[in-house]
């Protein structure tokens, strides 16, 4: 298993472009299934979950080619024959879960495994089944599997107790082909729903309101192949410019409007940094050490919770005391024992985490437990003083496109070791 090696200290400066977005890329990949025709994605990252959407959609029967090098994906759907997203495949990713509402407006039916739990909570899938059942689907629940037909959905009016990101995609995905029209209510809000309803427009859907939290879809009875560039990752840009800030450095982001990334550079302002936004580009330069700033995540315009374990980070070196809430995710807290190890100073009580800003943090072996949170320990040891091996990356592996490189050419002394 890989690991990571950082002799920390160096400052991290300079430009990076931003990959395309993960969360963007996965529902969005998926909505090749809603067509018979030829799908042409471009700006897709090279990460391990769009290799395993990928496994997922070939073996559905769909010829999916990815041109690495010049990150596109070309789709071709005419042969799907098979409706199962195994119980493997469900694992290692829980995304796969996107390909429910696609399956089954375009075939009829479908059959995903159950996701169960993961490493930052028990992320249950019922409003996605609610709302599935509301367009006329009969759901039924069998040694683990979610087994799903129907007739040709029908719209209808559809409220999400929770604005659940994936819940919202999975039902505009099996909404744009239903019979008449359907009217989402509390629809999660974020970026990534933008892009998605924007590839499915490319198709000939009949989409308004993304973006808002009512969303309006006109069924079509047939749609053609997309066209379509994923929108730059925010997560990745936002991790980048916390580099900077906890290394005393200057960062440049290109590849992203700093209008997705609002809620968290108000935060880094907050904090003392100064953000230049641009259209294209955001810019962080560091004025000294960061001061203490609370946070509370939030759904869509609020603070991100897949930017919290990196903000935390940048606080555990701040001077002060700051409080941080995570209010989506019942358990993503598991980078507080890890960045404790490098001597930060953080207390978790409930769904709180009290961050009492060090002098320093001093380099230590470490794992990783999911994604955000490796992210965290990688920002740890660049501002820590000697070396710190993060265990465990391919959990990074899996939603970011070539960290270390890109960390390197930013100034950072950083390798893999295989
Ligand atoms: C998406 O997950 C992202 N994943 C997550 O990114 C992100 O953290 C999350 O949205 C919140 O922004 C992808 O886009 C692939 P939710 P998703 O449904 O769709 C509860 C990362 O690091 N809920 O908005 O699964 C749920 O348990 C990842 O890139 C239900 O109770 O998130 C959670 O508490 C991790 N029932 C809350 O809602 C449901 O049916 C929000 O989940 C659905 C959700």
């Amino acid at each position: 298993m890989d690991k990571i090696l950082i002799r920390g200290g160096n400052k991290i400066s300079g430009k990076v472009k931003v990959s395309g977005s993960k969360n963007a890329a996965l529902p969005i990949l998926f909505s090749s299934l809603l067509s018979d025709q030829k799908s042409n994605f471009k700006n897709v990252p090279i990460l391990q979950d769009i290799r395993t959407t990928l496994k997922l959609l070939n073996s559905l029967g769909s010829d999916c080619q990815f041109d690495e090098k010049k990150n596109e994906v070309v789709m071709n759907p005419s042969r799907v024959n098979q409706y199962e997203a195994p119980y493997d495949l469900v694992r290692t990713m829980r995304a796969s879960v996107l390909v429910l509402g696609p399956l089954l407006a375009r075939y009829g039916k479908a059959k995903v495994s159950l996701p169960g739990g993961c490493a930052i909570g028990t992320r249950p899938i019922n409003f996605h089944l609610d709302a599935l059942e509301k367009l006329g689907a009969q759901i039924l629940l069998e040694n683990g599997y979610v087994i799903a037909t129907s007739k040709r959905l029908k719209g209808n009016e559809i409220k999400f107790p929770f604005p659940s990101v994936g819940a919202t995609e999975n039902l505009m995905m099996a909404a744009v082909l239903a019979e008449g029209e359907t009217v989402m209510r509390n629809c999660a809000r974020e970026p990534e729903i933008v892009d998605l309803a924007r590839a499915l427009r490319s198709m000939g859907a009949v989409i308004e309101g993304e973006g808002s939290s009512t969303i309006h879809i006109q069924g079509k009875e047939s749609l053609s192949g997309a066209n379509y560039s994923v929108m730059g990752d925010r997560i990745e840009a936002g991790t980048f410019l916390s580099a900077a800030f906890i290394t005393g450095g200057s960062v440049q982001t290109e590849g992203l409007s700093s209008e997705f990334l609002e809620a968290v550079l108000e935060k880094f302002e907050t904090a003392g940094a100064e953000v230049i936004r641009n259209n294209d580009s955001i810019e962080l330069r560091s004025k000294g050490k960061p001061l203490s700033t609370p946070i509370e995540t939030g759904p869509y315009p609020g603070f991100p919770t897949d930017m919290q374990a990196q903000f935390m980070a940048v606080m555990s070196i701040a001077k002060g005391e700051s409080v941080i809430t995570e209010t989506i995710f019942e358990n993503r807290f598991m980078h507080v024992p890890e960045l404790n190890r490098l001597g930060a100073e953080i207390h978790v009580q409930g769904n709180k985490a009290v961050v009492k800003g060090k002098e320093k943090l001093l380099g230590a072996p470490l794992t990783a437990t999911d994604l955000r949170a490796s992210a965290s320990l990688v920002l740890g040891g660049l501002c820590a003083q000697g070396e710190t091996v993060v265990n465990r990356v391919y959990h990074l592996d899996r939603g970011y496109e070539n960290m270390e490189m890109k960390l390197r050419s930013l100034g950072a002394d950083i390798e893999r070791i295989k």
